[in-house]
């Protein structure tokens, strides 16, 4: 056969993949679920290593979407990254809000979020989470230990008054303890953020729920989940629940 034939076939073959590769993202899009970042206020454009994570994000630096500010900014009260104040309603106890620095960090840290990724109109970001399927006893433990803390709201993404440059609780909105917006642990993990979480009945360790909490010295768990509910979307065309 042809040598320089054969050469331009590859050149050609090169080219298609350049381009395809260069396709923007579509919820559509089922080729490239597994190892991908949002497209929202922080996110890297690609996974990677990253020796430096901070803290409670420290699990995910073998492959992350977040940076080392990131992972440090997470960790802040009011901090750069949102400018959310947790204590809102006086302090939140730090049982409670490990959990709130944990859930920042799955949400800017892991890669493995790709079949919950939609699209959406928002001036702070073109990409959100939608029904995680947070494995149940990792909700349970979040809700349990924020039953000491206060709040004033159901859905901390909107309604709040940002006049002072953080988030407070508007006019008519009481302050009550957690339980009283939040009766059941569905209710926090699924309310609280527009529905980026949609409790799993499956429990930790199934492989088929994503924990927010693990050890990474067995490796990151939510790697075999994202593999499954691939494949499941890929199949049914519709995000697992
Ligand atoms: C992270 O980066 C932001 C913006 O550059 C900066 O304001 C902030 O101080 C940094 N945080 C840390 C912990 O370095
Ligand atoms: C976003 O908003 C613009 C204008 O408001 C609209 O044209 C567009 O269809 C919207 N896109 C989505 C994904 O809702
Ligand atoms: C928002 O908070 C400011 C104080 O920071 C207050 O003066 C104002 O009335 C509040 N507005 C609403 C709509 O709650
Ligand atoms: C959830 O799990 C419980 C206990 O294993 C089971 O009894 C229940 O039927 C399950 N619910 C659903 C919706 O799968």
């Amino acid at each position: 056969m042809n040598m320089a034939w054969q050469i331009t076939q590859l050149l050609l073959l090169a080219l298609m993949t350049v381009v395809w590769g260069a396709q923007p993202r579509t919820p559509q899009d089922k080729r490239n679920l597994l190892n991908i970042c949002m497209n929202a206020k922080h996110h890297k454009t690609k996974p990677s290593p990253e020796d430096k994570l901070y803290g409670q994000c420290s699990p995910w630096k073998k492959n992350a979407c977040c940076s080392v500010n990131t992972s440090q900014e997470a960790h802040k009260d009011v901090s750069y990254l949102y400018r959310f104040n947790w204590d809102h309603c006086g302090l939140m106890k730090p049982a409670c809000k490990r959990h709130f620095i944990q859930d920042t960090c799955l949400y800017e840290c892991s890669p493995n979020l790709g079949p919950w990724i939609q699209e959406v109109n928002q001036s702070w970001r073109k990409e959100r989470i939608l029904n995680v399927p947070l494995c149940k006893e990792d909700c349970q433990s979040w809700w349990e230990d924020c039953r000491t803390s206060y709040t004033c709201k159901s859905n901390w993404h909107k309604g709040w008054n940002w006049t002072s440059g953080s988030n407070q609780c508007p006019v008519n909105a009481a302050c009550h303890p957690f339980h009283f917006y939040f009766p059941t642990p569905a209710a926090l993990c699924n309310e609280i953020w527009s529905h980026s979480y949609k409790v799993s009945n499956y429990s930790r360790g199934s492989g088929r729920c994503i924990q927010m909490w693990f050890d990474p010295t067995h490796g990151n768990p939510n790697e075999e989940v994202v593999r499954f509910y691939a494949e499941a979307t890929n199949r049914a065309g519709l995000p697992g629940a």
